[in-house]
């Protein structure tokens, strides 16, 4: 499926990088979210901030989010982008394998998904996606990272990577109010 839903005026297609330049990207995002939650606990606070600086240095970072984990489900949180799905169950979608194997999933085309059970489509525009879990610091899984990117497969291991450790660094090896 290409691009349909109309994209507000503050949203642009995304772009992708290459290994080098998504690199260099991520060293830049990272010294700022490390800056900015320098002695920080609040977990709505960290997660808005890593959204907002994830999604200014990455070009292809279409939609940016938190699913976090509340009644047995997952609930959208703090999030940059176009209208995202409130809930989403363990038993559906990206984020749901996400959650249930808590191992991040790498989707090169959504599309190419079961809609509605492998996949679920909040916006048509996005075409890629990755989804990182999230865990406190005992260990217990707290939100999922959900990135959708409107080309085919924006995300690879180096995203993988990056994201994970300022995942990690942030909500499982710091305190977290
Ligand atoms: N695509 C996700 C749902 C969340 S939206 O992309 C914001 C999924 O299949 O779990």
């Amino acid at each position: 499926m290409s691009a349909s839903a109309e994209m507000p005026y503050f949203i642009k297609p995304s772009l992708n990088l290459d290994a080098e330049a998504k690199r260099a990207a991520y060293e830049q995002a990272q010294m700022a979210i490390d800056a900015n939650l320098d002695g920080e606990t609040d977990r709505i606070l960290k997660m808005a901030t890593i959204n907002s600086v994830l999604k200014t240095y990455l070009p292809y970072y279409y939609w940016a989010g938190f699913y976090v984990v509340k009644n047995g489900r997952l609930s959208v949180g703090p999030y940059q982008g176009t209208l995202g799905c409130l809930h989403i169950e363990f038993s559906r979608g990206v984020c749901g394998k996400a959650a249930r194997e808590q191992k991040t999933q790498i989707v090169d085309d959504v599309h190419a998904l079961d809609q509605g059970s492998a996949h679920i489509a909040c916006d048509p525009n996005s075409a890629s996606e990755i989804v990182v879990p999230v865990f406190n610091p005992q260990g217990e899984l707290i939100a999922v990272y959900d990135v959708d990117s409107t080309q085919h497969s924006s995300f690879d291991e180096i995203d993988q990577g990056y994201l994970e450790k300022i995942l990690e660094k942030h909500f499982r090896l710091s305190a977290l109010e």
